[in-house]
């Protein structure tokens, strides 16, 4: 019999645990037990998770872990690991954790050993990135390439830049790095304005090699070039391709010899690290990118064996459902303190929201419970200056997950020291507040008081990491593949398909064809509603 989660016995304890909880103070919480700021802590692969001021208690702690073993994380952890098809919408396996597996190690998918494969992959990109490096590989005239230019959208996009962005203190500082992903043409427009033709290689990265966009700007490039350049030959020597598609690439003229493969059991926003990430490697170097990996594969370690109350990516899963599902808490706020960070927040917004934003269980039921939360945030202390208002005394709880680093990469002056005294207080701010006595206490008029006392009691995440390279960004980004996971099985949904980006672009689809058409058939032909109907033909009749 399928056991819902609503009526799972660790569900019901939380649901009353939480009623004893909801009015507890973290003021409270701390008075009570002084070492509590070391208890509800725990490290591992580099990062130091200090998850205390949350508003739980070592009784909520244990009956998560409970609702985790009740619903099964270690036996899906298993699966995932064994590559079972657990993307059971799709009949496919899900084994990114194989991108990053030494090369001794062995992961089955249908019984054959992925492991060569993906090394023999990670060898031909170490070839082409330090033949691009090095200047040996040249352009079509005999030019040495400078500008690499990304074209891919979703997670042919996201990872990709925002680990240019994040390593970037780690990169070729002589060549120039864009990244293309939207079909709007201000983007290719912007990214090719000021770039020599001679001197640039096109990434087209697309797992399908169907996406719409990515073909348009792809078309897009390759006119490009040849209108600058002239000869159909020097395709061979500014594009490669990324994709499972050897057929789709080869039809678009892009030679097979300059494409990377990967594989279906490579979800597209886990593929960071799979070829879709060879700009990555070709910006900070073969040995960079293996470092990313080990940093990847070290927290893979720890998530498949550490003990769930000291596993960071199950604790932070189970602290998101605490919030999401108790609290009902609507959205989750990521505010790296590390400006290289700033589009991890974006990246984070696919991976959360791809993964997790489905209302069917695996077994075709409706949820009767919420799902993903709304990821989004920014670089601190941006942040402080914007939206901070909001998290801090406006009506909603919003949890935060903070992230900083103990080195700076660009030391000036005390200004690092001044960037995490501001991360540290936020969270002391958030967490303890400022009652209406301490507020009169300081000699405020009573009518002011009330706007400036703050409640406090706003739950947050600290992450401590010593330095960002390489090797703490895989970790990084494997602790929130993880955690995403880790709720997805609570949540007993499939975190690795997205049916739900199908409609629109069905629906786009349709429309290009009656917008090209609007001249012969007219708008009396449009069989949408009224509002649509309207506005295509409102458009149709003031596009230029
Ligand atoms: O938006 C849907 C999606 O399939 C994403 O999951 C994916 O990352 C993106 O489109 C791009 O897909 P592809 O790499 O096949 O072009």
């Amino acid at each position: 019999m399928i056991q819902i989660l609503t009526e799972r016995p660790a569900w019901k304890a939380l649901e009353e645990h939480y009623q004893t909880i909801k009015d507890l103070h973290l003021r409270q919480l701390f008075a009570d037990d002084p070492d509590r700021g070391g208890r509800f802590t725990a490290e591992a692969a580099g990062i130091y998770l200090d998850y205390s001021k949350n508003r739980l208690t070592a009784e909520t702690l244990r009956l998560l872990v409970q609702l985790a073993e009740e619903c099964g994380l270690r036996e899906r952890i298993d699966a995932m690991f064994r590559g079972d098809r657990i993307n059971s919408t799709e009949q496919r396996a899900v084994l990114h954790i194989a991108l990053r597996a030494p090369g001794h190690e062995q992961i089955l998918a249908d019984g054959v050993d992925v492991v060569p494969e993906v090394h023999a992959v990670l060898d031909r990109m170490t070839g082409f990135a330090d033949q691009v490096r090095s200047g040996q590989w040249l352009g079509h005239t005999g030019k040495r390439i400078r500008n690499i230019v990304n074209i891919g959208i979703g997670g042919s996009d996201l990872g990709p830049v925002m680990a240019y962005e994040a390593l970037r203190h780690y990169s070729l500082r002589d060549m120039s790095f864009r990244f293309i992903s939207n079909v709007d043409g201000t983007d290719f427009a912007e990214a090719t304005r000021d770039i020599d033709p001679h001197e640039t290689l096109f990434i087209i990265c697309s797992k399908t090699f169907t996406t719409t966009e990515t073909l348009a700007n792809a078309d897009a490039a390759r006119r490009w070039m040849l209108d600058k350049i002239g000869d159909f030959r020097a395709v061979r020597k500014h594009f490669v391709a990324v994709s499972t598609n050897a057929g789709e690439v080869s039809e678009f003229g892009i030679d097979t010899a300059n494409m990377f493969g990967f594989w279906d059991w490579v979800g597209g926003r886990y593929s960071m690290d799979s070829a879709i990430g060879l700009s990555t490697m070709i910006a900070i170097g073969p040995q960079n990118f293996r470092a990313m990996l080990a940093g990847f594969h070290e927290m893979d370690a720890h998530f498949q064996k550490a003990p769930f109350d000291q596993n960071l990516p199950v604790l932070m899963g189970l602290l998101a459902i605490w919030y999401n599902n108790f609290f009902d808490a609507q959205t989750i706020a990521v505010l790296p303190y590390e400006q290289y960070l700033k589009r991890f927040p974006a990246y984070l917004q696919q991976l959360t929201m791809e993964s997790n934003g489905k209302s069917t269980t695996l077994d075709g039921a409706r949820v009767d419970y919420h799902t993903s939360p709304v990821v989004w945030g920014e670089p601190g202390t941006n942040g402080q200056h914007s939206f901070y208002q909001l998290i801090h005394q406006g009506t909603r709880l919003i949890p935060c997950d903070f992230i900083g680093f103990c080195e700076p990469l660009n030391p000036l002056g005390s200004q690092h020291d001044l960037l995490m005294a501001n991360l540290f207080a936020q969270t002391e701010a958030l967490a303890f507040g400022k009652t209406l006595d301490e507020v009169k206490a300081e000699g405020t008029p009573g009518w002011l008081c009330p706007h400036r006392s703050f409640e406090g009691n706003r739950p947050t995440n600290t992450l401590l990491v010593e330095r960002l390279t390489p090797h703490t960004l895989g970790t990084l980004v494997a602790l929130y593949e993880h955690s995403v996971f880790t709720q997805g099985v609570i949540w007993n949904i499939d975190s690795f398909d997205q049916w739900g980006v199908e409609l629109g672009k069905a629906l786009a689809k349709r429309i290009m064809g009656e917008l090209e058409n609007m001249g012969s058939t007219g708008g009396d032909s449009l069989k949408h509603d009224s509002s649509t109907n309207t506005l295509i033909c409102r458009y149709s009749a003031k596009k230029t």
